[in-house]
């Protein structure tokens, strides 16, 4: 099912895609990858440069059987490249085999070890600002950027961020970080539906699971998407694939949205930048 968001330049990219990220970008499967596109219908990649994936997609899509262009890739900066955009675009492109990237961001908003840095953040966002400017990237965006990242942003960029990808699922519900995003018109991205497998230990999650007759990868990756967001399960394993991408035939009630997002315990799975300046 092709169900799709559109970005605030009109772009509309697929709302579930396949995250490439996985126990820090070692456990690529080529077959899964192969299989979510050929036999389940996705259409959206999700990738990064430090995943170190991106030059093996090219000969997935192409034994996928589906045309390139019908694949949305997102590909993310990693800071050690903030200082050279252009080089590393170039180099992201070359390895994607794509002229044009769909969706560019900055990876984290942390620079340094364990030190923020406003001006690099901004420096890199104005080459991404002229890769879209000069037709190169169909949209940019950022990545694990908090409100007080994106107020800095703003208050100086040329371009907003079309999109900010963040961690969120029902333990970590990044309720006012949304409100920021809606409010100015971002984008707002999950990543990690199942918070990294923990959500399907949870009670709560079995008991609907087990009320809505699926599973319970289905029902965190529905909240998800019944809050209108972009998200990415990751798996590596084709099964596992199929079940996350087949969602679209049973609603939550909201109550049960509700419930889930009551699980909030603010835990972060992934990368915690609440403390990066
Ligand atoms: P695997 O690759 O063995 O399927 P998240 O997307 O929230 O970061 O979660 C990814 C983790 O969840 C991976 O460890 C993945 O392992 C596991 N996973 C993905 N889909 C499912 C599923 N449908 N059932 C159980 N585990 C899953």
């Amino acid at each position: 099912m092709d169900v799709r968001v559109k970005l605030p330049n009109g772009v509309s990219m697929p709302q579930l895609g396949l995250g490439l990220s996985h126990r820090g970008g070692c456990g690529y499967n080529h077959d899964a990858v192969v299989y979510a596109l050929k036999h389940c219908g996705v259409r959206l990649l999700d990738t990064a440069e430090r995943y170190g994936n991106m030059a093996k997609l090219p000969a997935a899509i192409q034994e996928s059987g589906v045309l390139p262009d019908e694949i949305f890739i997102t590909t993310k900066l990693f800071p050690t490249n903030y200082t050279r955009v252009h080089t590393a675009f170039e180099d992201d492109r070359r390895q994607l085999n794509k002229d044009t990237v769909d969706l560019f961001l900055l990876h984290t908003p942390e620079c340094g070890i364990g030190i923020g840095n406003k001006e690099l953040r901004l420096q890199a966002w104005r080459e991404l600002e002229m890769l879209y400017d000069n037709g190169q990237c169909r949209a940019i965006g950022v990545s694990n950027f908090m409100e007080k990242h994106l107020t800095q942003l703003l208050e100086e960029c040329s371009i907003k961020p079309m999109a900010n990808q963040c961690e969120f699922h029902p333990f970590q519900t990044q309720i006012s970080l949304r409100k920021f995003c809606a409010d100015e018109g971002i984008v707002f991205q999950g990543y990690s539906p199942l918070a990294k497998g923990a959500v399907l230990h949870n009670a709560i999650v079995k008991e609907m699971a087990n009320r809505y007759n699926k599973t319970e990868a289905q029902v965190a990756v529905r909240w998800s998407l019944q809050h209108g967001y972009i998200t990415i399960p990751k798996s590596t394993n084709p099964v596992r694939v199929k079940e996350n991408y087949d969602v679209f035939d049973f609603e939550l009630s909201n109550d049960d949205l509700e419930k889930l997002a009551k699980l909030h315990d603010g835990r972060h799975v992934s990368w915690d930048p609440t403390n990066v300046l």
